[in-house]
């Protein structure tokens, strides 16, 4: 099994965590027996821009278009490029061009991770965010008439496909379905949204007659979130729109702690294109170039891109070796009260990896 993996670092602690994320994958390669072929990227990067006048090049499509994922670190320097032409330059691109429609958010707690969430401990909130990341409340579609006038009128639009409803669903049940627990959220607000909110939820029963082991609910959007807080451990896959998805993917991570730590897919589910597996957070220049990072959201996000290509026990290895490290306090990274800087807690996983 050869995976071809294009590999861009980004800018800022991306090029800190980014070489921790593929130490890891070296010794998932060792212990698992596949291999990777790793294709390094210097564009989508703001130095990239400085020195072209563009983040990426024109035939960025053909150079990453055939590999199997792409590695992300992150990108932007506000100081030296305007945050909106550098992502929409780049991850922006990667997204639309590439069809990943699916936006995945493990929300889980780990030890050694304080949670807001008072009493609650490792093993009790393990669940996925499933977010549509195509369509829906963020259209184009609308506008603006008589504008700066008492009259002023502002409308957009929400834009639901049935093909684009359907297969966002089909990948959360699927999810669902693979997993222990075989539980689906569907997060609605029909009540108040009569149009849309409808028909998704007619979707989603539609859909979930073809599930019949999953079993499914739905909970309007302002309920669930306060949900997400007091009952976390209700949830195994939460579905939703671009909007709501957007909203519940933060407060997912929110809830279980540290930014250094989340981990996010952008995920073209039939493989027709390459998905884009990178840390949530960004590129922190307040940090960058100290080597104190914490690279778990960089290395969490590999055991997503494992699963992504099938790897499934490498992928799970992975979890397990950062829950490993994490458990001691003197392996973790400062944000979380610990002496390690990147590279030693890049090392400790790896060998957690390496040494089972
Ligand atoms: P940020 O996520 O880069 O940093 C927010 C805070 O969290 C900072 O105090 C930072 O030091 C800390 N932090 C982030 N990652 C950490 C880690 N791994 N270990 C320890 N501490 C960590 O968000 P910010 O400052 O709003 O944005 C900085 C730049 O990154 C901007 O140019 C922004 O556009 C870009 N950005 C890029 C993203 C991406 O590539 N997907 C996502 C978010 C922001
Ligand atoms: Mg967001």
């Amino acid at each position: 099994r050869l995976h071809r993996i294009a590999v861009i670092a980004g800018d800022g602690i991306g090029k800190e965590v980014v070489p921790e994320g593929l130490r890891v994958l070296e010794a998932v390669s060792q212990r698992f027996g596949c291999r990777f072929a790793f294709d390094h990227f210097d564009f989508a990067s703001c130095d990239y821009y400085l020195a072209h006048g563009q983040m990426m090049p024109d035939n960025w499509k053909a150079l990453i278009g055939g590999h199997d994922a792409i590695f992300f670190g992150a990108v932007g320097w506000p100081d030296s490029v305007p945050d909106h032409v550098s992502l929409w330059g780049s991850l922006i691109q990667f997204r639309r061009e590439f069809d990943q429609y699916v936006n995945l958010r493990p929300v889980k707690l780990m030890p050694g991770v304080p949670s807001p969430l008072a009493g609650r401990r490792p093993g009790d909130i393990d669940f996925y965010v499933v977010r549509e990341n195509t369509e829906g409340e963020y259209s184009s579609i609308g506008g603006r008439i008589f504008p700066g006038t008492e009259r002023e009128v502002v409308m957009q639009e929400t834009v639901m496909t049935r093909v684009g409803v359907d297969r966002i669903l089909r990948y959360a049940f699927d999810l669902a379905a693979r997993r222990e627990k075989k539980h689906l959220t569907s997060a609605t607000k029909s009540n108040g949204i009569s149009i849309t909110m409808p028909y998704w939820d007619e979707r989603v029963e539609a859909m979930a007659s073809a599930y019949p082991a999953v079993r499914w609910d739905k909970y309007h959007i302002d309920i669930l979130t306060a949900h997400f807080v007091q009952h976390p451990d209700w949830f195994d896959v939460v579905v939703a729109s671009n909007l709501f998805g957007d909203i519940l993917s933060d407060l997912g991570p929110a809830c279980t702690g540290t930014i250094g730590i989340a981990p996010a897919g952008n995920i073209n589910p039939e493989r027709r294109f390459p998905s884009l597996f990178e840390p949530v957070h960004g590129s922190a220049p307040d940090i960058a170039g100290q080597g104190v990072a914490n690279p778990v959201g960089q290395i969490w996000s590999a055991a997503l891109m494992l699963d992504h290509l099938g790897e499934h026990a490498a992928a799970a290895a992975v979890v397990e070796a950062i829950e490993t490290v994490l458990a001691q306090p003197h392996l973790r990274t400062r944000d979380l009260g610990g002496p390690l800087g990147t590279e030693a807690c890049g090392r400790a996983i790896a060998e957690a990896v390496a040494s089972r």
